[in-house]
């Protein structure tokens, strides 16, 4: 099954809602995308994108994070309900910011994976080792692990569903991408990860991305690797000419 291209904008803690309005409407103006096009906006503007994104095809609505649970005394938090009823499409989870700043551990992501896809949200479950486990040469030993943990009682039938993304933590946000090969030889290795996890064709289903300082000027040489399904856009993602060089229009 040919896997459809998914470039993502994770706009992290920016945007107000008017400035992600400015945002969206740029993005709309420069026409229909060719490929998949995901934007998580702070929870503040999920609701305002989604009303200028009414009606036009291949825009896709997702959060940066959630509770697993469906409702109670979590003060501060947003459950997945909330996020299925403005209309967000996918959930980002497991983000190196989430697991660095925040400590959320490997069960914690876990558990969001289940809530996800148990309220009909794609789940976004992003791994990466970082500089220090690259260099103790531990850099596949991570990432495998937290990919099986975060999948952890989570069917193949669910493969359609699933996105990853390898971020590597020392690309995020340094100017430092990894080089297409790298990207590429983690994707592979994640890919035969899910082969073992739940056979040749669920995981044959599953969207890998690469993230971690992607720009317009190289995004290409990831995308061209066959194991790399789209990419996981931060800095970039943050200005609509920046962003609409990266993804295909029609
Ligand atoms: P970056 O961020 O593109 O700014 O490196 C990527 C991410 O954190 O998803």
């Amino acid at each position: 099954m040919a896997r459809s291209r998914l470039i993502a904008g994770n706009w992290k803690m920016h945007k107000t809602v008017g400035e992600a309005e400015a945002l969206a409407r740029g993005l709309v103006a420069l026409g229909e995308p060719a490929d998949q096009v995901l934007l998580c906006p702070p929870f503040t503007a999920l609701a305002r994108v989604g009303e200028l994104l009414r009606g036009q095809p291949g825009f896709f609505r997702g959060a940066q994070n959630m509770h697993w649970e469906g409702a109670g005394a979590f003060t501060g938090e947003i459950c997945p309900g909330m996020l299925a009823e403005l209309g967000c499409a996918f959930v980002i989870l497991g983000h190196s910011e989430r697991r660095h700043i925040f400590r959320e551990t490997d069960a914690e992501i876990n558990r969001k994976v289940g809530a996800a896809l148990g309220a009909g949200l794609a789940p976004v479950l992003c791994v990466g080792e970082t500089q220090e486990e690259r260099e103790a040469g531990r850099a596949q030993g991570v990432v495998g692990g937290q990919l099986r943990a975060g999948l952890a009682g989570a069917a193949a039938a669910e493969a359609a569903r699933l996105v990853l993304a390898y971020e590597p933590v020392w690309a995020i946000g340094s100017g430092l991408a990894a080089g297409p090969g790298d990207a590429q030889g983690m994707a592979a290795f994640l890919r035969g990860e899910l082969v073992q996890l739940w056979g040749r064709e669920a995981a044959d289903e599953v969207r890998i991305l690469y993230g971690g300082s992607v720009t317009p000027d190289n995004i290409e040489t990831f995308l061209a690797e066959g194991d790399v399904d789209g990419a996981l856009v931060g800095g970039a993602s943050l200005d609509a000419g920046n962003f609409g060089r990266m993804y295909r229009r029609k």
